[in-house]
């Protein structure tokens, strides 16, 4: 595919952490897209207290992209309409794991769409051996002890380790 300008691609999400299905996705949004920005959003539809700070679900995001120059991670506040129109995203990526997503990802297009006429969105589907994993299924396991480790990169399992060691719950 030929183009005139660059195409860049908002991918958005709590990422809290992110896991090897967030990775896969923002790679294979790099075929269609010539830059990522991946961006971690403090003002979230889940209301729920996050584990990691944005700060940290930052940095985590930089170490698990470190090696690919065409991905940018970042952190907004406020509505993706507008960080979208900010940083002159082209469209904006979702991950899209089975039906059940579906739902919920129609609703918040089409309420972006109310919001910015201009801005599509498109869905990505991960790999197979990755479409049953969550943030939130991550954190839970990691919670109660088990492995996480086939479910994230290892510089996230180091923190969520250490974010759930009992005796030294420190700073992560
Ligand atoms: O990983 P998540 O939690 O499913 O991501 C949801 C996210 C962060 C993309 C969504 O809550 C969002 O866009 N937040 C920014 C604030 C906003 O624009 N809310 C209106 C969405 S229709």
């Amino acid at each position: 595919m030929t183009r005139s300008r660059e195409v860049t691609a908002l991918y958005p999400g709590s990422f809290d952490p992110v896991t090897l299905g967030h990775e896969d996705v923002a790679h294979r949004t790099l075929r269609v897209s010539d830059r990522v920005v991946v961006a971690v959003a403090e003002d979230s539809a889940d209301t729920k207290a996050p584990l990691f700070s944005l700060e940290k679900r930052l940095e985590m995001l930089r170490e698990v992209f470190a090696e690919e120059a065409r991905i940018e991670c970042v952190s907004f506040r406020g509505l993706l309409v507008d960080f979208a129109r900010k940083c002159g995203a082209d469209l904006v990526v979702r991950g899209l794991r089975a039906v059940s997503d579906f739902e919920y990802e129609f609703q918040m297009a089409q309420m972006n769409r109310e919001l910015d006429p201009n801005l599509e969105f498109i869905f990505l589907t991960p790999d197979a051996r990755l479409s049953f994993l969550s943030a939130s299924l991550v954190r839970e396991v990691a919670r109660l002890g088990g492995d996480v480790s086939p479910f994230v990169s290892p510089s996230v399992l180091w923190r969520l380790t250490k974010r759930f060691d009992p005796i030294d719950p420190p700073e992560v």
